[in-house]
């Protein structure tokens, strides 16, 4: 059966995507965050469920509806998002991190909202986030002790297994030195595949289209020219289950 001239390659496979913006707590009603739509991460868990994957959806703050044939889950910060993220990732085949996670969030979340006083207001300290995608990257390492596969091995996992997820893909959003600091984080995260988009000059947040360059470990990148980002996931979901075979 094809759906929508989908091949159903990815039948029987569970796969975990993340999704939007991570939204970090200054005070019950003020936050950091950034610009992610979520429409990406949403175009690759609607195209993997029209290609026959079980699908998670971890959403953070995404004002979209639910796509058809995924389960959701609804996550605000990104200690949130790791902890959907990790939990749906035991019994997964192939992750990806789509969304958009603060790197830094408030070091202390007041309890009562911050008022206003006449004097300067106090500067905003801030703490680390944990990378989730190095932790399921490094997660999968330490899993695969005494398999001595490389990283980019899709070798001894599967579900319910304890070497993590096969395939494991990440996103970078980078303004300059594009394809040097992709390669660099590819390495760094472990993954195995890494989709770098160009940001900035004014490329717009939140636009229906997306170009790319798909990093692989241990391969030759992929050019994806400007085009719905649902071609884009198509390419994604092509080198997953390239990977997957
Ligand atoms: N990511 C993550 N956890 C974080 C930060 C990022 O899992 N705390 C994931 C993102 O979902 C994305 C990838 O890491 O898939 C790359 O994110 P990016 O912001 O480009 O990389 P960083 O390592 O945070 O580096 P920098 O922002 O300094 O470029
Ligand atoms: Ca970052």
């Amino acid at each position: 059966r094809v759906l929508r001239g989908r091949p159903l390659d990815l039948a029987g496979r569970r796969v975990v995507v993340s999704a939007g913006g991570t939204r970090e707590a200054l005070d019950p009603v003020r936050y950091l965050g950034n610009r992610s739509s979520g429409l990406q991460g949403y175009a690759l868990a609607r195209t993997a469920a029209a290609r026959g994957a079980e699908v998670t959806l971890v959403a953070a703050n995404v004002a979209l509806p639910d796509p058809a044939g995924a389960t959701v889950v609804r996550v605000e910060s990104a200690a949130e998002l790791r902890e959907a993220v990790l939990a749906a990732s035991g019994e997964a085949d192939v992750v990806v991190m789509a969304a958009a996670v603060a790197d830094f969030r408030p070091a202390a979340r007041h309890d009562a909202k911050i008022k206003k006083s006449d004097g300067e207001p106090e500067p905003i300290r801030l703490a680390k986030n944990p990378d989730i995608l190095a932790e399921l990257g490094e997660r999968r390492r330490a899993g695969a002790s005494g398999s001595g596969g490389p990283a980019g091995s899709a070798g001894a996992a599967g579900p319910g297994g304890s070497a993590g997820p096969a395939v494991i893909v990440g996103f970078a959003a980078e303004t300059h030195d594009v394809l040097a600091n992709g390669q660099a984080k590819l390495a760094r995260k472990r993954c195995d595949l890494l989709v770098v988009n160009q940001v900035g000059e004014g490329r717009a947040f939140g636009t229906p289209d997306n170009a790319a360059t798909v990093l692989v470990a241990g391969g030759e990148p992929v050019e994806v020219p400007l085009g719905p980002k649902e071609d884009l996931a198509d390419a994604v979901w092509d080198l997953v289950a390239a990977r997957l075979a």
